[in-house]
């Protein structure tokens, strides 16, 4: 199962803003149309948007100049303007900082050589992003028993990455393994990617899983119906301070109070060393529209009501149980624990 494909220098996406009732692919043929399909959340989930932007630019190498000079200017825009469409997510900016890098390293050649190189590159980024999430998958597994009850998050299956996922990613892997998960899923409000995305992935990975209202989560809890708690990210700094979609925080809070387990699945291109502290990291801030509409519809509300629309929180890395990479699982002091596995 995928959400996006490459083929013949041509990028299709699959329209999450459509699912789950209709699985609507549409082609990408201009950066413009790139960015707006990352601001309305077509495309979404951090590490997809770090393989989506890259073949971005991909798709818009022809539009550029002939002329050196111009051509390597009028990338550097484009790499710029990408990276306006959502703050929070760093794969995003990992991404296209990659490819700005391996064109720094190449300038002296032909702008034909560089176009390929920079193809060359965003596909290994998406390859290397399939195989994180294996890799991912199978450490996250080991950490779940047999019969587990999962609570998560948002979305952070095959819809938010290329490959199987992260947080989701290990449960599809506990399930392969004969662990027989059963997930409780936010609905994840305003915009309801648990309801709509990770619902939808489940049935299609025919795991058992039940639907709850953001709410729900401290009743569960509290009636011992949940044995560990596995939600994506956005941004890890090094201190392990967590961005995640908005009710990430709660969450930790619960999981804390409760003692569950809490984990965060991530991949190496989520790390944001050059950030201490989860307070460096830029939370998107989202129209307030999403929350007074849902899904686009009728107000819920008196249409004049002012609404606050933080799109993610962060989890201090104190409420962490562990966080588990492509590279191993890191458990505290996550500070020097992370400086251990992560290359960033
Ligand atoms: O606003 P979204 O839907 O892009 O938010 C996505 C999340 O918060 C995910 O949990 C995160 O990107 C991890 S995806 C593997």
């Amino acid at each position: 199962m995928k959400s996006i494909k490459f083929k013949n220098k041509k990028l299709f996406y699959l329209d999450q803003t459509k699912l789950p009732g209709q699985e609507v692919w549409r082609e990408l043929t201009t950066i413009q149309s790139g960015q707006k399909a990352i601001k309305s959340l077509r495309v979404r989930g951090a590490p997809l948007l770090g393989v989506f932007a890259a073949y971005c630019i991909c798709i818009h190498l022809d539009a550029l100049s002939k002329r050196k000079f111009f051509f390597l200017k009028q990338l550097k825009k484009s790499f710029d303007f990408l990276k306006t469409a959502r703050p929070t997510a760093v794969n995003l900016f990992w991404a296209l900082d990659r490819l700005d890098k391996v064109v720094s390293k190449n300038e002296s050649k032909t702008v034909k050589e560089i176009k390929e190189i920079i193809i060359k590159e965003a596909k290994l980024i998406h390859q290397e992003d399939i195989s994180t999430c294996e890799k991912l998958a199978d450490f996250g597994a080991a950490l779940l028993k047999n019969d587990e009850n999962i609570l998560t998050h948002c979305n952070t299956g095959f819809l938010a990455t290329s490959g199987q996922g992260t947080a989701l990613g290990v449960i599809f892997k506990a399930k392969q393994q004969g662990k027989n998960p059963t997930v409780y899923i936010d609905e994840t409000r305003p915009l309801l990617q648990g309801a709509r995305l990770t619902a939808w992935e489940l049935r299609k990975k025919k795991i058992k899983s039940f639907l709850i209202t953001d709410n729900s989560a401290a009743f569960l809890m509290q009636k011992k119906m949940i044995d560990s708690i596995i939600v994506g990210a956005d941004r890890i700094a090094a201190s392990g301070d967590t961005a995640n979609k908005i009710g990430t925080y709660n969450l930790a809070v619960l999981a804390d109070y409760h003692n569950i387990p809490f984990y965060v699945a991530a991949p190496q291109s989520t790390f944001d060393l050059s950030l201490q502290k989860g307070e460096d990291i830029v939370i998107e801030k989202r129209d307030g529209a999403e929350v007074k509409k849902v899904l686009g519809g009728a107000f819920i509300c008196p249409a004049e009501t002012k609404a606050l629309n933080f799109a993610f929180d962060l989890t201090p890395s104190g409420l962490i149980t562990a966080i588990i990479t492509d590279k191993g699982v890191v458990y505290p002091p996550y500070k020097k624990n992370i400086k251990k596995l992560i290359k960033w």
